[in-house]
């Protein structure tokens, strides 16, 4: 059986962890299985740039966060546009699938990953993956692993502002990853015990801000932690077309959605904000015990429908359990927060204001 494995789009910390999973589960359940590691994502097999991998290659890397494969963004809007060389892209893609004969193309990958996995699967190719990112957005998943991880190192940061806020009597704002969802704000906002949690799906009010940051003061709380999305915006821009939004963003001079926040609470509270960016910290390093657990299981499962040649599909987590979903039922998706989701209540419940009007 020859396998066909990439890694694609922005990396996590538990990569290594589920290719470790696919490859042991398929050593140890089959005599014959040959793995053609792509480098660098989709480029590597468009490009034919591959290592035939050896059974040691897997071991070790459990713990090692990044990609042993290396990984890169091949957006799925220029997959039908020659690359630099001029290449087609889906064209060299099933060249190389053919050329090196193989039984099916194991891909981990986020959203914009999957779009190109179904196109693939769409062409003839079989095609097995597995949802991998920091945030937590595939459709038809609960759970992708490196978010786990990811909410560890976002919960951590929120913690250690926590002391530094509470000496100076400041605002802070943490500005955590989740491109346009505010999953990981969510779970590490929570565990991070954030006063106010700011996510792209619940627009917030900047009145509404400030009246917290007022009620805690008087409640004798001189200082107030907000997480706060990446993609978080307030409820005047969501009112505006996405061209109007667009010109209106040319016209920022911040770097990004907090200080901008900051720039406004600063102005019109008169108090002292901070702003903290973790960034691309939340990928980086060892995978937490439980995303690494995670991404094995998920590696194993992945293992399992290549084997049974149920091809076509993304290993998912349905109602708590393992299972699996077509590709073009991801594909093309985004698994947003819905306001009625049960963490939003219970957040509230707690007191913590998701800056929206009461
Ligand atoms: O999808 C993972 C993610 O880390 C997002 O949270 C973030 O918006 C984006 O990737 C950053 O992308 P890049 O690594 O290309 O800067």
């Amino acid at each position: 059986m020859k396998i066909g494995m990439l890694t694609s789009g922005g990396d996590c910390q538990s990569l290594n962890a589920a290719m470790r999973g696919v490859a042991k589960t398929l050593y140890n359940n089959t005599n014959d299985v040959e793995i053609y590691g792509f480098l660098d994502g989709y480029k590597g097999m468009i490009t034919k740039n591959y290592k035939l991998m050896k059974e040691e290659d897997f071991s070790g890397i459990l713990t090692e966060g990044g990609t042993i494969l290396g990984t890169s963004r091949t957006p799925f809007k220029y997959i039908n546009e020659p690359d630099e060389e001029g290449r087609d892209k889906v064209a060299g893609m099933i060249k190389t699938y053919k050329d090196l004969k193989l039984d099916c193309l194991v891909m981990l990958g986020g959203n914009g990953s999957h779009k190109t996995a179904a196109l693939l699967s769409q062409k003839g190719l079989n095609v097995v993956t597995l949802p991998k990112t920091i945030d937590n957005d595939i459709e038809g998943t609960e759970m992708s692993f490196g978010f786990q991880s990811a909410i560890d190192v976002a919960t951590r940061t929120i913690d250690e502002i926590h002391t530094t806020a509470a000496s100076h009597s400041r605002v802070f704002i943490v500005e955590i990853m989740g491109h346009k969802t505010g999953w990981l704000t969510l779970h590490s906002g929570i565990a991070g015990g954030a006063d106010i949690i700011l996510i792209p799906e619940i627009p917030y009010n900047v009145n509404e801000v400030l009246n917290t940051i007022k009620k805690r003061e008087k409640q004798g709380k001189k200082f107030t932690i907000i997480a706060m999305a990446e993609g978080a915006i307030s409820d005047e821009d969501a009112k505006l077309s996405k061209k109007e939004l667009k010109e209106k963003i040319k016209t920022y001079t911040f770097p990004s959605v907090a200080y901008q926040l900051s720039d406004e609470l600063q102005k019109r509270a008169g108090q002292e904000v901070r702003v903290t960016i973790p960034g691309h910290v939340q990928r980086g390093g060892i995978p937490s015990a439980s995303d690494r657990t995670f991404a094995t299981r998920i590696g194993v499962e992945a293992a399992g429908l290549i084997l049974r040649k149920e091809y076509g599909n993304m290993v998912c987590i349905k109602d708590g359990k393992f299972s699996k979903i077509p590709l073009e039922e991801v594909a093309g998706k985004t698994k947003m927060v819905n306001a009625d989701n049960e963490l939003i209540r219970q957040a509230e419940s707690l007191g913590i204001s998701l800056g929206r009007k009461a």
